[in-house]
């Protein structure tokens, strides 16, 4: 299960609520892995899929905007990742029938993608404005 942990939080309130955010879809993914109440899935995990996309679009161009205006010299790095993240989900929108068929699947591979985002992403990269942003 996924949870909301004491290295998650910056103590910059805007970033920790989006972040909180993600935890959340992260969350709602794993309770619908282990869900038996339904046959089919399609239509929630294509609304995840929204939930991840709309995220991207707000979050990360939040916390690039705040960054960019420090200066951050990590920026163009920072950047890339968010990149392959939205590249990544991208794929999935094109695999529309794969999701249809394997549901279980798809939703497992969605888990395991927003929780090494949280560990990789967030715990460290993440971390590298930190200073720079509450200074
Ligand atoms: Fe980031």
């Amino acid at each position: 299960m996924l949870a909301w942990k004491p290295e998650f939080e910056f103590g910059i309130p805007e970033i920790d609520r989006q972040h909180k955010q993600l935890v959340e879809i992260g969350g709602a993914l794993s309770e619908m892995i282990t869900d038996q109440t339904q046959t089919d899935y399609y239509d929630e995990i294509m609304a995840m899929l929204k939930q991840l996309e709309n995220y991207t679009v707000t979050h990360f161009a939040y916390e690039e905007a705040a960054f960019d205006a420090k200066g951050f010299i990590g920026s163009s790095a920072h950047k890339f990742e968010h990149k392959l993240f939205v590249k990544k989900l991208e794929k999935y929108f094109s695999n529309l029938e794969k999701i249809d068929s394997d549901q279980k699947g798809v939703l497992v591979e969605l888990l395991t993608f927003v929780s090494d985002w949280l560990v990789m992403h967030i715990i460290k990269t993440d971390r590298e404005y930190v200073e720079l942003l509450k200074a």
